[in-house]
């Protein structure tokens, strides 16, 4: 397996090109969030675009649900967070670094300076806030730690509006907040992410089945969209790692710089949820076969991805070095739906007739794809830049264009070229893009 790029030159590439900054950066930074530059901000539009487009538009059993983020408090104690949403916290007694429980070394002691540390207590990961003007315990809030529960909650109203049958999935993206005691490695682990979810229900006899073919229609998203299979698995958690709420669990990790980590859980959740609701509100939430008459609480399988750390491992992914006669080329072989820009305009000289013409070219195919037009330093440097930010094809106005109104496309990954007729560049880009 290729060793994945270090961590500190994707980083650099971040915020060099515009993908991602350090949240509040001239105030010195804030710890665990990050904020979306221009580059940054496309390309995470484009993993959501993807995932939306498989799961919801693409499908004709799954719908969409955009919930809020505070909901009534009443909520998180019945979907089981108040109580056991929590990691265990331990405090070093020399040294007074806090840790999540799984952070110590395998002698269970301090892995900063080796101290003994003290009794581990349960963290709620919970942000809690006050809604209103008053600030007590009957105004407490919560901001959501996953975005499921708004599915949840909605499932009869999705249902009976929608006036589907059961099998149907409810898919939601959206910003999430957990009070994570470690954040750490860049966009891995934050306090504030993004979650793209579907709660697919089945009938109880359907589930297994659909669980596994959940398992693979995940995996096979990541690798649809250039993540390499040998930097990919599926992962079963054991059952001292499942969550509060599932009955199986398995993990879609992928291969970090630092090692396997999840990227999405696909999650067997029986009618655990349906049922702790309709216990605390009071309401039945059966779903109704209108053919049979049987009334039951669907089993559900769900997936959970991140956004971020989707995102994150489509970086990892498409980072390459390949030597060249100026050095080294960097080249970001990001998926084409993916690329945050996917055709660059660049005349050949500053001529003014040259950049004429490519400025109107720019201008013809922006309705069409995302275009950057560039007229500063060399065209080798230029080049440079595109394929670093990923851009699958460059074409370049040149003199013959003034002549045979042609131009030259570049493809990124085999820097091949082509001279293509200007009148049907727009034909000829959306053969190759879409
Ligand atoms: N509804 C189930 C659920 O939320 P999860 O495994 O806790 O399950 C799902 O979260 C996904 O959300 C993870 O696989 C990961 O991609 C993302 N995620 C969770 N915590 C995160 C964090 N602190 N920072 C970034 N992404 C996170």
């Amino acid at each position: 397996m290729d060793k994945p790029v270090a961590l500190e030159k994707l980083v650099s590439l971040c915020k060099r090109r515009g993908f991602i900054f350090q949240s509040s950066e001239i105030y010195g930074g804030y710890d665990s969030c990050w904020d979306f530059g221009p580059l940054g901000v496309e390309l995470k539009i484009n993993v959501k675009r993807a995932w939306w487009r498989s799961m919801v538009q693409c499908r004709d059993d799954i719908v969409g649900l955009d919930t809020s983020i505070i909901m009534a408090p009443d909520v998180w104690r019945a979907s089981g967070h108040v109580e056991k949403f929590t990691d265990p916290l331990v405090e070093c007694t020399a040294c007074h670094h806090l840790f999540r429980g799984d952070e110590l070394t395998p002698q269970g002691t301090c892995s900063i300076c080796g101290g003994e540390v003290g009794p581990s207590r349960q963290f709620n990961l919970m942000f809690k806030t006050f809604v209103g003007p008053v600030e007590n315990a009957a105004a407490v809030v919560y901001l959501r730690p996953e975005t499921a529960q708004g599915i949840f909650v909605n499932f009869l109203n999705v249902q009976r509006s929608t006036n589907r049958r059961l099998p149907i999935g409810i898919a939601q993206i959206g910003k999430s907040f957990r009070n994570e005691i470690s954040p750490g490695n860049f966009l891995f682990r934050s306090r504030e992410f993004e979650q793209m979810e579907c709660e697919y229900f089945v009938h109880p006899e359907a589930a297994t089945a659909a669980y596994s073919q959940w398992k693979s229609a995940r995996y096979e998203w990541y690798t649809g969209l250039g993540v390499p299979t040998e930097h990919l698995r599926l992962r079963e958690h054991a059952s001292c790692e499942l969550a509060h709420y599932s009955r199986e669990t398995t993990a879609i990790e992928f291969f970090y710089p630092w090692g396997w980590g999840e990227l999405e859980g696909v999650a067997y959740r029986g009618n655990f949820d349906l049922m702790q609701h309709g216990h605390a509100c009071g309401k039945d939430l059966s779903y109704v076969d209108d053919r049979t008459g049987e009334r039951f609480l669907p089993h559900v399988i769900e997936s959970a991805a991140g956004v971020d750390r989707s995102l994150l491992a489509f970086l990892f992914a498409a980072y390459d070095e390949e030597p060249d006669k100026d050095g080294i080329r960097t080249v970001l072989r990001l998926h084409k739906s993916l690329a945050p820009v996917k055709v660059a305009v660049l005349p050949l000289s500053k001529k003014e007739q040259l950049c004429t013409l490519a400025r109107d070219l720019a201008a013809r195919l922006r309705p069409h794809f995302a275009t950057a037009y560039d007229e500063t330093a060399s065209i080798g440097k230029r080049y440079r830049r595109q394929d670093e930010i990923g851009t699958p094809y460059c074409v370049t106005v040149d003199f013959d264009t003034l002549s045979d109104d042609a131009v030259t496309v570049r493809d990124r990954d085999t820097m091949a070229q082509i001279r293509v007729p200007s009148g049907d560049l727009v034909h000829y880009l959306v053969g190759l893009l879409t």
